[in-house]
C-alpha cells in the first residue's frame, strides 16, 4: 500500500451494498441490509437462483409477519430496494461495499476477488461471508488487500443475530472499524475476530462439539436423539443467555480445572474426518438434502423442523434481548 490512504468509505457513506452468490447464506444477507432501507444489488451466476430471490426473501419475510414484527408495507419497500444483477460488472457499480457468499470453495473464492478487484472502485469495501477459511488466503493475490474483511453471518443470516467480523493482518483498522459499525447499523450484533484463524470463533467451537458428538455416536455411548437431547434439553438451554466462560466462572475454575486433568485424555482428539462421518458421506447418507443422515428425514418434517426452528429464535432472542436489557437497569 506505500501509505497511500484509500478514503474508504465510513459507515454514514455507505447506502448501497453488492451481494455475490445469492444462494441460502446470500439472499438472506440481502434481505438483512434491504429491510434496513440500504439499496441492495445481487448477482448469481445461476440465473434461477437470482430470479428466485425475491419469492425467498418474501416467503422469510411472512414469519417475522405472522409474529408481528414487520408491517406489509415493509415487506414491500424491502423487495422494491432490492436490484437483481446480470453480471459481475453491473453488481460492482455504484455500490460502497461488496459481500461475497458464494461456494465455501478457495480457488473460487479468489477468482471472485480478482473480479471485484478489477470491478470495483478502489475505496469499495470487499467482505467474505466464508464459514472459515482465512481472510488472508482469500486476499492473497490482491493488490489491494487492506480493504478485504470477514463478515462471517450464521445460518438463517435474517435471524441469527451474530456477525463474526474477521481482520486479516492486511485490514485497515478503519474498514475493520466501518463494517462492525454497518452490522449494528443493520441490528446486528457483531463479534471481533482479531486473528485470522481457519473457522474464527463460532466454528471452531461448533465443530469441536460436533468431533465428541460424533464420536460418541461411533462408540456406540449413545444414540444420535439422546447426545441432541442433552444439548438441547441440558447445557444448550442456557448457551444462549450464558456463555461457555461465563459459566465455567460460575461453576469455578478450580473445579474446570480438575475435570479437565481427567476428561481430555478420553476426549476425541483426531485430527480429521471421523470415520463414520466418512461412510455417511460415501453412502450419500448427507443429511436432509439426501434424507438420510444420523436420522431419516421426510419433505413434512423438514418444512415444519425449519418453521419451528425460526419461530423458536425469534423467540428465544426476544427473551436474551429482554434478560439483557435488565442486567443494564
Ligand atoms: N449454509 C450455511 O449454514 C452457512 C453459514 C455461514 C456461512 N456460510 C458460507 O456462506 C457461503 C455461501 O454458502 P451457502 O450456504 O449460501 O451456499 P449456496 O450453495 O446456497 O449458495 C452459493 C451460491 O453461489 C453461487 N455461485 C457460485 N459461483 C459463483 C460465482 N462465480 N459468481 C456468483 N455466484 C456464484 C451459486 O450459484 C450458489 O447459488 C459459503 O462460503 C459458506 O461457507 C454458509
Amino acid at each position: 500500500m506505500g501509505g497511500l490512504k484509500m478514503n474508504h468509505p465510513d459507515v454514514a457513506q455507505i447506502s448501497a451494498v453488492g451481494i455475490v452468490g445469492a444462494g441460502l447464506m446470500g439472499h438472506g444477507i440481502a434481505q438483512v441490509f434491504a429491510l434496513k432501507g440500504f439499496k441492495v444489488k445481487l448477482f448469481d451466476n445461476d440465473p434461477r437462483v437470482v430470479a428466485s430471490a425475491p419469492e425467498r426473501i418474501r416467503n422469510n419475510l411472512r414469519i417475522l409477519l405472522e409474529m408481528g414484527l414487520v408491517k406489509p408495507v415493509e415487506i414491500e419497500d424491502c423487495l422494491r430496494r432490492l436490484q437483481s444483477c446480470m453480471d459481475m460488472a453491473e453488481v460492482c457499480s455504484g455500490v460502497e461495499l461488496i459481500i461475497e457468499a458464494v461456494s465455501e470453495n478457495l480457488p473460487l473464492k479468489r477468482a471472485v476477488f480478482s473480479d471485484l478487484e478489477r470491478l470495483t472502485a478502489s475505496r469499495t469495501i470487499l467482505c467474505s461471508n466464508t464459514s472459515g477459511i482465512s481472510i488472508g488466503k482469500i486476499a492473497e493475490n490482491l493488490r489491494l488487500k487492506e480493504r478485504v474483511v470477514g463478515t462471517h453471518f450464521w445460518n438463517p443470516p435474517h435471524l441469527v443475530p451474530c456477525v463474526e467480523v474477521i481482520q486479516s493482518p492486511h485490514t485497515a483498522p478503519e474498514v475493520f472499524q466501518t463494517v462492525l459499525e454497518l452490522m449494528r447499523k443493520v441490528g446486528k450484533e457483531p463479534v471481533r475476530v482479531l486473528k485470522d484463524v481457519p473457522g474464527f470463533l463460532g466454528n471452531r467451537l461448533q465443530h469441536a462439539l460436533w468431533r465428541e458428538a460424533i464420536s460418541l455416536v461411533e462408540k456406540g455411548i449413545a444414540d444420535p436423539e439422546d447426545i441432541d437431547k442433552v444439548v438441547k434439553h441440558g447445557f444448550g438451554l442456557r448457551l444462549a443467555f450464558l456463555g461457555p466462560l461465563e459459566t465455567a466462572d460460575l461453576a469455578g475454575l478450580d473445579l474446570v480445572c480438575d475435570i479437565h486433568e481427567y476428561l481430555f485424555p478420553d476426549l476425541d482428539n483426531r485430527t480429521g474426518p471421523s470415520p463414520l462421518l466418512k461412510t455417511l458421506v460415501d453412502q450419500k447418507a448427507l443429511g436432509v438434502k439426501t434424507r438420510r443422515g444420523f436420522y431419516s428425514w421426510t419433505d413434512e418434517r423438514i418444512d415444519r423442523i425449519i418453521r419451528q426452528r425460526d419461530k423458536a429464535l425469534l423467540r428465544l432472542t426476544d427473551v436474551v434481548n429482554g434478560l439483557a436489557r435488565e442486567q443494564k437497569k
